[in-house]
């Protein structure tokens, strides 16, 4: 060693600054193509076509997207006319809320997911209770700490409405409009609504379920146009699938392409945070603590059970498919290591949907990852992530790249406010 360069190293050390603090930052030219075949998965160029939903026939109907997305924003769908699904899902935080547990008629008990690119789910909810999305729009208007509406209310408001009666009979043909209906009346409702309900005749129900199951199918059709956009990850991926000697591109910081290459390396996040939207769609326990005042949850366990018993599934009557199409359905896996396991969200647009976890436990990303790196036992079952040993500076490098997963929405802007009138 030179003099000079001893001088320097002497100087370094003495000041404290060492390896710990700077690592050396990778040469972006040296993925190996293991690695580029890793970025271009995740890379949003690869994201197909969405998925066809045999469950639901108006899913790609424009008329269909365009009642939903009324709906979607309508608080008369309440009954207090105080909450619609936009209240706690709101476009400009990639539709989520901010809150850690999510507020309509009363406190609920989970974090509000992020709706983007959720057409691509094939189970809805943390603990993916629900096997459609149109199934899934249904369980909020009739629950009580959300819309707390209920079926016959709805039918009424379609058949009292005449720009919705309108809507309704464009995309789904006759509104039975000749029914005599009580005040209110749902099999889920209180003791009330569920009198009400049984006192009504076995073919009024019937009427009444479908088309509560008609405006889950139109709210779904609208949730599909919900795509993500272009984010600094996916321009920097296409350069480096393009041309893999390419010096660093200025889509990312050296500090972010750094933290890429612990994502999908040493921590290994990919392994269920994988594929265009950075997740397997799959549930996992992953040892987040019990949301404040709860029990632990079980999660899937409970989840798969419910997703079978529910009227408005795939094989259920008000599904348009047959039964084989339900694979899902059919052939979900049920096993005890589900036990507190979770769906594994989408990490993109993370930066506007704080906070995390199904419970809204963790505040930042720093704490997430944070707890990816301590890796808990977890209260029920065991946490299947295993403790990673990041150092302070790979944390921050691991971090930072998380926050280039954000854009806006590929959704044409007029989908993403509430109608004017
Ligand atoms: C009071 C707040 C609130 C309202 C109102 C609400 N949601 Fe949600 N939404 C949530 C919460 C909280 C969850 C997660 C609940 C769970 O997993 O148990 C959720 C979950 C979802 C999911 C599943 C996402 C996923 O990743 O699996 C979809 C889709 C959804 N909501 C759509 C809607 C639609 C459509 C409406 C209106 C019909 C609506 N929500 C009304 C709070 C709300
Ligand atoms: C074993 C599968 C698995 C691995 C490995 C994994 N995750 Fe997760 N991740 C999940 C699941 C499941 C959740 C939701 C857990 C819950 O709410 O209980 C989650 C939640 C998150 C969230 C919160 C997102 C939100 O919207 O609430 C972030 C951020 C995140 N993970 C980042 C990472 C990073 C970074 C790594 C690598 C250090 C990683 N994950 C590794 C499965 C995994």
């Amino acid at each position: 060693m030179s003099k000079k360069l001893l001088t320097i190293a002497i100087v370094l050390i003495a000041s404290g600054v060492t390896a710990w603090n700077y690592l050396p930052l990778p040469n972006p030219a040296q993925w190996t193509e293991a690695e580029i075949q890793l970025i271009d998965s995740l890379s949003l160029a690869n994201l197909p076509l969405i998925p066809p939903d045999p469950s639901n026939a108006v899913a790609d109907l424009e008329q269909a997207a365009e009642l939903g997305y009324r709906l979607f924003f309508d608080t008369r769908l309440s009954s207090d006319g105080n909450v619609a699904c936009a209240t706690c899902h709101q476009p400009e935080l990639m539709f989520t809320d901010g809150l850690r547990l999510s507020m309509g008629a009363a406190l609920g008990t989970r974090n509000a997911p992020s709706l983007v690119g959720i057409a691509y789910s094939p189970w809805f909810y943390w603990d993916g209770r629900k096997d459609s999305q149109w199934a899934q729009a249904l369980a909020p208007l009739e629950a009580e700490i959300e819309h707390g509406s209920d079926r016959v209310r709805l039918t009424k408001l379609m058949q009292t409405d005449s720009p919705y009666a309108a809507l309704y009979q464009t995309v789904f043909g006759s509104l039975p409009v000749q029914l005599t209906l009580p005040e209110s009346a749902s099999p889920l409702g209180n003791r009330t609504q569920q009198a009400a309900w049984k006192a009504m005749d076995a073919p009024t129900r019937r009427a009444v379920s479908q088309v509560f199951a008609n405006l889950g199918k139109a709210i779904a059709a609208y949730q599909r146009k919900l795509i993500p956009g272009l984010t600094a990850f996916d321009t920097y991926a296409a350069a480096v699938i393009a041309n893999p000697a390419t010096r660093q591109p200025d889509s990312l910081s050296a500090s972010q392409v750094a933290g890429l290459r612990i994502f999908i390396g040493k921590a290994q996040c990919v392994s269920c945070h994988n594929g265009p939207l950075f997740t397997n769609s799959e549930f996992h326990n992953t040892g987040v603590l019990a949301v404040p005042g709860q029990l632990p949850a079980m999660g899937r366990y409970d989840g798969i059970r419910l997703a079978r018993e529910d009227p408005f599934n795939c094989t259920g009557e008000f599904s348009d498919a047959t039964a084989s199409d339900c694979i899902e359905l059919r052939f979900a896996a049920d096993s005890n290591d589900l036990v507190g396991a979770h769906k594994t969200p989408t990490l993109r647009n993370l930066t506007l949907t704080a906070p995390y976890m199904h419970g809204g436990q963790i505040d930042t990303l720093r704490q997430v990852l944070q707890h990816y790196n301590d890796a808990p036992l977890s209260m029920l079952s065991h946490n299947e992530a295993k403790p990673l040993g990041l150092r302070p500076v790979e944390l921050r490098q691991l971090e930072n790249f998380l926050t280039s997963l954000t854009a806006p929405l590929a959704t044409a802007k007029r989908w993403l406010r509430a109608p004017a009138d």
